[in-house]
């Protein structure tokens, strides 16, 4: 599954959609994104959502504060953006600085701009199998599932962690009655103590636990469905920016006996600011 075809193909259609709304006279979607510090990860991850605002006609605003900043101030920075009129979506990028409370800040976000879908309304919402927004990278899966129009229905699916962020909306998500969904759903995590026997059983695996090359071929079914989430930063001389980015997958030993995999880079990690501007353009329009 090649994550920039699909990718490209999602912008593409959230770029006509902005065309269509500037064109009949409505609002730009407006995406806020707050960054805590310098990490570098977050700002990657951060630039690229702000440059795909730009491509795809959005705008946006980047606020930024040093690693220091106190929990209150970033609190008000929250609340000024949520009484914004023009702001449709506000994303605060993860991890925060150990002494801001990551609960207390998504919590202040307002659920009707919570575009990363955080908001423990949100993921009510998802649980209920209401209208919600859903999480980047999971809704990334979903949508790259769609694009390759992978059968999902009545499957085993084996997800490897259960974070806040993919691995239990995704768990929700593949066990819901959405058109990519209806499968039945095994969630597996560090305490887990027969994984091989479970991953063994499955139809389509994602892996997102954070370890790499976790995943390997003895570990799976021949035609499986593999989904890796994993984007470890490992040490590379040989590689300009002196890492290399690593799945949760042993890509040469599981590829051969995959039906459809995701390679990474290169696979769901380019999904993801796809979702986020389907969830910006989402709250524009419900706004
Ligand atoms: N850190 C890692 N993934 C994400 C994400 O999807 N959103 C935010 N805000 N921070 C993250």
């Amino acid at each position: 599954m090649d994550g920039k075809v699909a990718s490209a193909a999602i912008k593409e259609k959230v770029k006509q959609l902005v065309d269509e709304r500037k064109a009949r006279g409505l609002k730009t979607p407006h995406l806020a994104a707050i960054l805590v510090g310098s990490d570098g990860a977050s700002e990657t991850y951060v630039a690229s959502k702000v440059k795909t605002c730009g491509e795809l006609g959005f705008n946006s605003t980047l606020i930024r504060f040093d690693s220091d900043i106190d929990e209150a101030t970033l609190l008000q920075q929250i609340e000024k953006l949520n009484q914004d009129e023009d702001v449709d979506g506000i994303l605060v990028q993860l991890p925060l600085p150990k002494h801001v409370s990551e609960e207390k800040v998504i919590e202040t976000i307002s659920p009707a701009k919570d575009v990363d879908g955080f908001h423990p309304v949100s993921v009510g919402r998802l649980v209920q199998g209401l209208d919600s927004f859903i999480p980047a990278t999971p809704y990334g899966i979903m949508l790259m599932l769609e694009y390759f129009q992978i059968p999902t229905v009545g499957k085993h699916a084996v997800v490897i962690g259960r974070s806040n962020i993919v691995g239990r909306p995704m768990s929700i998500l593949l066990s819901s009655q959405l058109p990519y969904g209806n499968c039945t759903v095994t969630v597996c995590h560090s305490k887990t103590k027969n994984l091989k026997e479970l991953t063994l059983q499955a139809d389509i695996i994602v892996a997102a636990l954070g370890r790499p090359g976790f995943l390997t071929g003895d570990m799976m079914k021949e035609g499986a469905v593999v989904i890796d989430v994993g984007i470890t930063r490992v040490p590379d001389a040989t590689k300009k920016k002196g890492f290399a980015i690593k799945g949760d997958v042993d890509f040469d030993s599981v590829a051969p006996k995959s039906s459809w995999i995701t390679p990474v880079p290169g696979g769901v990690g380019l999904m993801t600011i796809g979702a986020l501007m389907m969830n910006t353009l989402a709250a524009c329009e419900r706004r």
